[in-house]
């Protein structure tokens, strides 16, 4: 996995909107794996104004890791509206090329093999966006979930309820199930850039990085990964024991010339 360790979080946003407007320019009709969540906020930001100053999105095919099982796409706390509020609304984006499972499906289960399905008529992913949760989640495979797994329908961990609860109203419950793309699915993926930002995803990253490939976390499934990228900032790769060697090899994040 190549890690690239930056200053503090705006210059890893910055990093991580960089690497994704590469791939946007270099493949106009690049199919993009999305996610949600709060570090990805300030990466959408970085993006739409990439946008305003020409950047297109306007051939690009978008799948989302996971929505909730049970909130309808206009639903404020969708995914849908998360997306459509951060970047789909924002840009040029064809709202026609933009995927999420159906939170609402009457039959979650079918929903999520429909939309493997769809991914895989898509010809897969060329890059996948993913965050982090402190257990160690990618999408929402939360720890324990296999590591060859395909979309399919979760049980949000308490914990993640209780991370995610910041997004929804006092009186609003979040959901306990969700629709997520799979660490198999993840997998297949021709590159994964995880984006990790602050020290409550210090444990976590470390785990991903350097722990042993298992399912109690797993992000760490990223390590089978031929083409994987970690941007972090300071407070995020301070429990990595190898930091001095990352370091080294990406100084503040660059990619070094091998001569
Ligand atoms: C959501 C998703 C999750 C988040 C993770 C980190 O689509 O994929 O795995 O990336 O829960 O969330 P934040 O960034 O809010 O800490």
């Amino acid at each position: 996995m190549k890690v690239l360790i930056l200053e503090d979080a705006g210059a890893a946003y910055d990093r991580a909107a960089g690497l994704i407007a590469d791939e946007i320019t270099a493949n106009h009709r690049a199919v993009l794996g999305l996610a949600t969540g709060g570090t990805m906020l300030p990466i959408y930001e970085r993006l739409v104004i990439r946008h305003r100053a020409g950047l297109s999105l306007s051939g690009i095919t978008s799948f989302n890791l996971d929505e909730y099982v049970g909130l309808a796409p206009e639903h404020p706390q969708s995914y849908r509206s998360y997306m459509r509020r951060a970047l789909f609304d924002l840009t040029d984006i064809d709202p026609a090329l933009t995927h999420l499972p159906r939170g609402d499906a009457a039959n979650p289960m079918v929903e999520a093999e429909r939309y493997e399905d769809r991914i895989r008529r898509a010809g897969g992913i060329d890059l996948q966006l993913l965050g982090i949760g402190r257990n160690g989640h990618i999408g929402f495979n939360e720890p324990t979930s296999s590591l060859g797994s395909r979309t399919r329908v979760k049980t949000l961990t308490r914990q993640t309820r209780e991370a995610n609860s910041r997004f929804f109203g006092p009186d609003e419950t979040v959901p306990a199930f969700a629709i997520t793309m799979g660490v198999g699915t993840i997998l297949d993926a021709r590159q994964c850039l995880l984006v990790a930002t602050g020290d409550d995803k210090a444990r976590a990253v470390a785990a991903m990085i350097e722990g042993p490939v298992s399912a109690v976390c797993p992000a760490s499934a990223l390590q089978m990964h031929p083409k994987a990228v970690a941007v972090l900032d300071r407070p995020a790769a301070s429990a990595l024991q190898l930091g001095d060697y990352y370091r080294h090899v990406h100084p503040d994040g660059s990619e070094r010339e091998i001569r």
